[in-house]
């Protein structure tokens, strides 16, 4: 007992290792490298309670394991999500993935099963049932379900209540909202029962419960398990892609969050990208396959499905398929990939530009929590805070930047455009100036890292332009 007795000042080391390991194996969750973050929700977990109810609760977490604190559960995992994130991802689906399941089914069972797996609050799955009424007007000779299952008890209720706030709608185009929900009252919108009836949702834990959640959804066509993965140690991911590829029917699709794949040693699923977007396929691709490209350090086959640009968005009105026409899911056309995917920052910087800033931040942002000596993931970040408006949290990321690598030009470069913002003249001087003497160690030819490929000749006739306008302007 007396090992816990020093909790207003901290859980002692040991027993935080403890819980940790109990975390990563019931529920794949690592805090192993975080073990004040640990503490942290342990305390806001369980607060309120006396020291003496505090400790036996840290002692029936682990005698009893992670089932026994539902509550912590709750205050273990992020439950972040809205309808219809990453909209070019669900563009895909609309145009090219959805029509493609359809088109194989259409002369078979009529059966379409798919599982949205850590589906926090139901806005995914919800979206996808959307979808689904958008893409098949009379689904009476069809058995569609969707299958949202998540670990945490308290967000599965709010889905089944399908109530949502203006938050759930915060990048979603005002029409979806009005067309697919009831107004309750002024902040409250409920879910229409024809898009709610298609969901069911089932607690389920991805580290220990047995696959399929239920075998009534078996095998399953599409499976989604997107800003979950992430979250993990690998060892769970490896397991969980494992029975995910199992579950799967033959040419069935699995589509996790951009970024969230290429670190991994899995090679089974094969990749495609349709329109930048990359998907997952079992075996089979339909389609003759005529581009390779190593996706990641292994050798996986990546194709690239050229697609016409998408005009139809959820902005406008249904154009529901009433005879739905079998159609070839891809055009013919194939291209070789031409840009290097095998790396994180690289398509994170790639969201970021594609406008998905919200992604990218929280891609960004558990990169650097993993990567927290990498200089160059302080410097995207900081530039992702820049694009989004917060000059503080910029300021603050490219700070890390340059403080882990003092000779990192662009961050200083960042830091003197950060100060001219923010009107600090003295302070923005000092780092253009921090730049023009890093590129006076340099080579004139050479290119500088993070610069798009900027010479250090180019690059220094522009800071001291820069300068010179600063000067004459003050
Ligand atoms: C950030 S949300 C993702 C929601 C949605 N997929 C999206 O992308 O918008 C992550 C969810 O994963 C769930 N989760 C974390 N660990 C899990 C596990 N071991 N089994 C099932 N769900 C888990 C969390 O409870 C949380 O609701």
């Amino acid at each position: 007992m007396k090992k816990y007795k020093k909790r207003l000042q901290h859980i002692s080391p040991e027993i935080l290792k403890r819980i940790a390991e109990v975390v990563e194996s019931q529920l794949g969750l690592d805090f192993r490298d975080k073990t004040d973050d640990l503490e942290n929700r342990l305390r806001s977990a369980f607060k309120g309670l006396s020291d003496e109810e505090f400790e036996k609760r840290l002692e029936r977490l682990l005698k009893q394991g992670i089932d026994s604190s539902p509550e912590l559960i709750n205050h273990l995992t992020i439950p972040e999500t809205y309808f219809l994130r990453n909209g070019r991802l669900f563009d895909r689906l609309e145009f090219v993935i959805l029509p493609e399941i359809i088109s194989r089914k259409l002369n078979g069972n009529r059966r379409i099963n798919i599982w949205s797996a850590g589906c926090s609050t139901g806005e995914e799955p919800y979206s996808v049932s959307v979808l689904m009424n958008r893409l098949l007007a009379d689904q009476s000779d069809w058995q569609i379900t969707i299958l949202a299952t998540d670990v945490n008890e308290t967000k599965l209720k709010k889905a089944r209540d399908a109530v949502y706030t203006d938050w759930s709608f915060r990048n979603t185009p005002l029409t979806f909202k009005d067309r697919y929900f009831d107004v309750i009252d002024l902040k409250r919108y409920r879910l229409k029962p024809e898009i709610k009836k298609r969901v069911t949702f089932l607690k389920h834990n991805l580290k220990k419960d047995p696959f399929p959640p239920d075998h009534k959804f078996n095998p399953i066509d599409l499976i989604i398990c997107r800003n979950v993965l992430m979250y993990l140690s690998g060892s769970a991911v490896i397991s969980i892609l494992h029975k995910f590829y199992d579950l799967l029917e033959n040419d069935g699709y699995f589509i996790t969050g951009a970024g969230e794949f290429p670190a991994l040693k899995f090679d089974k699923f094969k990749p495609q990208i349709i329109d930048g977007i990359i998907v997952y396929r079992k075996n089979k691709i339909t389609g003759k396959i005529t581009a390779g490209k190593t996706l990641t350090t292994k050798k996986v086959a990546l194709t690239k499905f050229t697609q016409k640009p998408v005009l139809k968005k959820l902005t406008e009105p249904d154009q529901k398929i009433i005879s739905f026409k079998p159609q070839p899911a891809f055009p013919p056309e194939r291209e070789p990939v031409s840009q290097k995917t095998d790396d994180e920052l690289t398509i994170i910087k790639n969201l970021a530009n594609n406008g998905q800033l919200e992604e990218a931040r929280e891609l960004c942002q558990r990169y650097v929590e993993r990567n927290n000596l990498n200089s160059r993931g302080y410097y995207l970040l900081g530039n992702i805070f820049l694009e989004l408006g917060d000059l503080a949290k910029a300021e603050e990321n490219f700070q890390k930047a340059v403080f882990l690598d003092p000779n990192f030009i662009m961050g200083h470069f960042a830091l003197a455009n950060v100060y001219s913002m923010k009107e600090i003249p003295k302070e923005s001087k000092r780092y253009y100036q921090n730049v023009l003497n890093l590129l006076k160690k340099s080579d004139a030819d050479a290119i500088i890292p993070e610069s798009d490929g900027l010479s250090v000749f180019q690059f220094s006739e522009m800071v001291k332009k820069i300068i010179t306008a600063n000067k004459l302007a003050s």
